[in-house]
């Protein structure tokens, strides 16, 4: 029965610590980008930052647009990239990864429709790179580009204003260790609560003992404290980006 089961976990384990180790030293640990063994350097550090495998995953494959974080989906072999993504998966604490890597090199990425000029100028600005992390794709995603801190977007506000306006009753207060922040739950399982402190940006994942974690309904919390990078008619053109990008 062991055996069986040993068996039958040979290809989610089937990737090489040591070509991870290898890949990653070779392509991110280069002290200029991530440290050694996921430690800060001149980009973030990477370990035990709580990340989870479908985040591993994209990041490592379509890099993070307009930040010196680039995809590696075309550049690496099929296996180093799982060897690689399993790698900085274990640094967080994932130990049998199961890892899909989507589509191959030259597959077609997701469909983006042809956009109106207006729209395809509100592309531009939602990922525009000159805004910082201003820009709405530090914390959207639209059609696989960005960073899904939140849901989809699905209500797409009728203008300006309306965005600025946004209710939003995802946002929870979380206090930890006596101090409170504003949330937006992601898990809460028996071991671990993994949720994004919306206190700075970007936004920051934190995984927390769920015992020393309280939850509250509410938050002093408006999405208008992350549109400020653009005025109205820019959001205007990034509604209308919206508009045409997202499919009902
Ligand atoms: C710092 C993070 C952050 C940034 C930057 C940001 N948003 Fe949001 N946005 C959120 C959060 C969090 C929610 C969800 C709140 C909720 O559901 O309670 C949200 C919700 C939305 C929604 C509603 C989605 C729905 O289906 O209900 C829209 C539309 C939206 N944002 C558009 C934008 C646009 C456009 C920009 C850029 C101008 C932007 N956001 C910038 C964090 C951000």
């Amino acid at each position: 029965m062991t055996r069986a089961l040993l068996f039958l976990l040979v290809p989610v384990l089937g990737w090489s610590q040591s070509l991870g180790e290898k890949v990653f030293a070779q392509s991110c640990g280069t002290g200029y980008c991530h440290g050694a063994r996921g430690t800060p350097a001149g980009a973030p550090r990477l370990a035990g930052r709580g990340f989870d495998q479908s985040y591993i995953t994209s990041t490592i494959m379509r890099g993070l647009p307009g930040t010196a974080m680039p995809a590696f989906g075309a550049t690496l072999s099929r296996a180093d990239l799982i060897a690689v993504v399993a790698y900085v998966a274990s640094l967080n604490g994932i130990a049998n990864p199961s890892i899909d890597l989507g589509p191959g090199p030259g597959a077609a990425g997701p469909a983006e429709p042809a956009l109106s000029a207006e729209a395809e100028r509100g592309r531009a600005l939602f990922f525009d790179a000159v805004r910082g992390f201003g820009r709405c794709s530090t914390c959207h995603e639209v059609n696989g580009i960005g960073i899904p801190v939140t849901t989809l977007i699905e209500k797409i506000p009728t203008d300006a204003a309306a965005l600025r306006a946004l209710a939003t009753p995802a946002i929870r207060t979380a206090t930890v260790a006596g101090e409170a922040m504003p949330a937006l739950i992601v898990s809460q399982g028996k071991t671990r609560a993994l949720f994004y402190d919306l206190t700075s940006v970007p936004p920051v994942l934190r995984t927390v003992d769920p015992d020393a974690l309280k939850v509250s309904e509410g938050s002093a919390w408006r999405h208008a404290s992350v549109t400020g990078a653009y005025n109205d008619a820019e959001l205007a053109s990034i509604l209308a980006y919206l508009r045409e990008a997202i499919k009902p």
